[in-house]
């Protein structure tokens, strides 16, 4: 899932407890990057669990650590290493001590890695999770071990993620791997190999299972999930036949089974991609109560010519004919997006373009990055990162300044209103308060009273900030 993406900048460097008993194995897991990361390191916990670990949420405590790593932008790479450089003390302590890096970065660098941090042991992409087991086996008999093998067909459908530092009402929930769409700036298809769908059988399974634990809300997870397919086991989108393709799951199709698991459940999914978002997923949304009133449908760029070469598949006017769709088939949608200023070539003109079009859009909130040359990319093997630091960093202000205009805007227009909110947890600036999100995904925090996590309560809005409604309860 980060800006670090929010989610990223409240949980970066978390660490994922499941409490042990005495003699166990333990594992410090540590997790970066997008939403897909974090659901990954429960997959990665469930596989160990399995094997005998379990998560501390100390790191000297345990046998094992893994950090979870991005890849997306050299930041979150400095991250990472930063604290690979933390733990290398702590290993000179204990030189029994397990040390692993999992995930994009892993994936994008393998058996360099260890060349390049002698504090490593095990490199382990996002497909290969499955043998953790075997590779912790082999560093304890005194060996490094590196499985970077990306899959076409790997799920992990059926592995029951452990619910990792969960408030018990939100989760995630894979419903596909990998990305097909090459855009030129992004490292993803690298780092996560050909996309795949997941058996939308073992989704809705998961979904039930979380609302009979008490789960209130599942967020469905993939790059692009407006073009899940699933078509049955092994079966491969491209070489579909027509009548395999009529009777194939679309993910409109998969949003409604998930929705029909309880009116109680809400759905929200992430990322749709604008060249594959249908109106047939934009009625769906609207028929069901349950599904969130909120899309994350990131432009990258306002400006037609950046967008050709960012290879994103669709132009300025596409988008804006996706954005009319939300807004005449769910007028009250809520709309996020990602930016990257300063990609290969944009002018002045350009930048002006995505401001525009920010405005236009009226995004709720945006996630807004600098760009950052990745290797291997086609950017950074056909193009020249020609946009000098500090114009693409004077841009990148601009953007955030507009957006802050734009999500004071709504978030005002929001007081005075009554927002079904459901509850997550305490708010972090009071123990009297809690936090939780209305549809449109704003951050709602209002006096506990007799609410519980889980509980949906319609709360009055009093007063706002440029990105959470303040209120009160009101009975309904
Ligand atoms: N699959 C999602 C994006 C996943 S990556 C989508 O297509 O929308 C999350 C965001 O990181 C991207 O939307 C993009 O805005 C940003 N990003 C990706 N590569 C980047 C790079 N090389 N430099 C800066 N930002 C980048
Ligand atoms: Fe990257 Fe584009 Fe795939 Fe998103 S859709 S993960 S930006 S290649
Ligand atoms: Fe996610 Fe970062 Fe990988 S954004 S897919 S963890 S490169």
């Amino acid at each position: 899932m980060e800006l670090e993406k929010v989610i990223d900048e409240n949980r970066q460097g978390e660490a994922l407890l499941v409490p042990g008993q005495e003699g166990q194995r333990k594992l410090f897991l540590e997790s970066y990057g997008c939403q897909m990361n974090f659901s990954d390191s429960e997959i990665v916990a469930s596989i160990l669990g399995q094997d005998g670990f379990a998560t501390t949420k100390d790191y000297r405590e345990a046998d094992v650590i893994f950090i979870n790593t991005c890849a997306i932008r050299e930041n979150a790479e400095q991250r990472v290493r930063n604290r690979l450089n933390e733990f290398k003390s702590w290993k000179s302590h204990k030189p029994d001590l397990i040390v692993g890096v999992l995930g994009c970065m892993a994936e994008r660098l393998k058996e360099k890695f260890l060349e390049e941090e002698k504090i490593v042991d095990i490199v382990v992409g996002p497909d290969a999770y499955r043998d953790l087991p075997q590779l912790i086996g082999k560093v304890q008999g005194g060996h490094k071990a590196v499985n970077v093998i990306l899959s076409k067909e790997e799920t992990y459908a059926d592995i029951t993620p452990v619910r990792l530092d969960s408030n018990g009402v939100t989760a995630f929930i894979s419903i596909m791997r990998g990305c097909d769409n090459m855009c030129s700036f992004c490292v993803v298809p690298f780092t996560r190999g050909r996309e795949r769908s997941r058996d939308p059988e073992s989704i809705v399974k998961e979904a039930k299972e979380l609302f009979d634990l008490g789960y209130r809300e599942v967020t469905l997870l993939g790059q692009n999930v407006d073009s899940y397919l699933w078509a049955g086991g092994g079966l491969k989108k491209e070489i579909l036949t027509e009548e395999q393709r009529a009777h194939a799951v679309n993910f409109a199709q998969l949003l409604e089974r998930v929705a029909l698991v309880s009116p109680d459940l809400r759905i929200r999914f992430s990322t749709s991609h604008p060249k594959d978002m249908t109106d047939e997923v934009l009625h769906t949304m609207a028929k069901y109560n349950n599904i969130c009133k909120y899309i994350h449908l990131p432009v990258q760029s306002g400006s037609s010519r950046m967008l050709d070469i960012m290879n994103r598949g669709y132009d300025r006017e596409w988008y804006m004919d996706r954005i009319r769709a939300i807004r005449r088939i769910i007028p009250e949608c809520g709309i996020s997006s990602d930016i990257i200023t300063g990609f290969c070539t944009e002018a002045e003109e350009d930048h002006q373009d995505t401001l525009s079009l920010m405005e236009w859009s009226e995004y709720d909130f945006s996630y807004m990055f600098a760009y950052s040359e990745r290797p291997k990319t086609q950017a950074a093997r056909k193009f020249t990162d020609d946009v000098p630091e500090e114009i693409k960093k004077r841009r990148l202000s601009e953007v955030i300044a507009l957006q802050q205009k734009l999500s004071e805007k709504k978030t005002k227009a929001q007081v005075g209103k009554v927002h079904r909110v459901l509850v997550e947890h305490e708010s972090k600036k009071s123990d009297e308060m809690w936090m939780g999100r209305n549809t449109q995904n704003t951050v709602v925090v209002f006096p506990k009273e007799h609410f519980k996590p889980g509980d949906y309560a319609d709360v009055l809005v009093e007063r706002c900030t440029a990105t959470t409604l303040i209120g009160k309860a009101v009975k309904n």
